[in-house]
């Protein structure tokens, strides 16, 4: 069957309708399934037979795979695949305060090369809740009061892992700390692909505007964030079992609803940076 994109209603996303994980991806299928995620930012397919291998050839066709910083959550069967599972009675379970991934954030705005996208798979859902939120965040740059764009354009901002999690991220161990120092990265990005202007701060990982003084820098962010968070901009992703959801995290901030107590498990995998930071940014 060939693969079909359908858009969904509202501010982002699209569901793509004919990927098989028993076969193996045609340059065709995945330049179809890229394109989406660049035309609409979240893609959701349905349906998908779990496959780890599969799922990592996926990946690897969006660029590099990311190690996640946590790697006491890494998957037996790859260390590029994650796994994030909530009252699964099992030694993968977390048991952070909160679930992870259960704050706004874009994955590894808190590296020096922050990710370009991330996938994540369903194995396990609760019967009720635990839904993905994702903020679409051309249209928060877009829909900025023109004296607003001014006032952030050239600022930059130091992201820092764990840094507002409200109790969703483990603490770091030595090594992992001293491996990621905080970073700075520009308020205001242009995704290298799309050339889109885009807002590329998040409230769990950025510290601070550099350029301003902290009171100034906490206010921004507020503004920021209460614009970037309004209903209009988000998406609201239900789970089925055996569904992929994928995200730009260049054009998007997500976060997962806190609202289950059912197992939920889920496999992750984060595509690293391919574009030139210095030049697109
Ligand atoms: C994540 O942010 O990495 C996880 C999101 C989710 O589990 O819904």
């Amino acid at each position: 069957m060939a693969i079909r994109i359908e858009a969904l209603d509202g501010p982002m996303g699209a569901l793509v309708h004919g990927l098989d994980s028993r076969k193996p991806l045609s340059d065709e299928d995945f330049n179809l399934v890229e394109q989406a995620m660049f035309d609409h930012i979240a893609i959701v397919i349905p349906e998908l037979e779990e496959n780890v291998p599969w799922l990592r050839d996926f990946g690897h066709r969006f660029g590099p795979l990311v190690p996640h910083i946590l790697d006491q959550y890494h998957h037996p069967e790859g260390y590029e695949v994650s796994i994030i599972a909530r009252n699964t009675g099992t030694n993968e379970s977390r048991d952070t305060a909160k679930p992870a991934g259960a704050f706004w954030h874009s994955d590894l705005s808190y590296e020096e090369n922050p990710s370009d996208a991330i996938f994540l798979y369903s194995t396990q859902i609760p019967g009720k809740g635990g839904d993905t939120l994702a903020a679409n965040m051309y249209l928060a740059y877009d829909s900025l009061p023109e004296k607003t764009k001014q006032r952030i354009e050239g600022l930059t901002a130091t992201h820092r892992f764990g840094w507002n999690t409200g109790g969703a991220t483990p603490k770091l161990t030595q090594k992992q700390r001293e491996t990621h120092p905080d970073v700075v990265h520009p308020v205001v990005r242009t995704h290298a692909r799309t050339r889109r202007k885009l807002l590329f701060v998040n409230p769990g990982y950025v510290m601070k505007i550099n350029e301003v003084s902290q009171a100034e820098s906490d206010d921004l962010l507020e503004e920021l964030y209460a614009h970037a968070l309004k209903p209009e901009f988000q998406f609201r992703h239900q789970w089925g079992l055996n569904m992929m959801l994928g995200l730009d995290n260049r054009a998007s901030m997500h976060a997962a609803v806190d609202d289950y107590s059912q197992p939920r498990r889920m496999l992750r995998m984060i595509i690293g940076c391919t574009e030139k930071l210095g030049e697109a940014a």
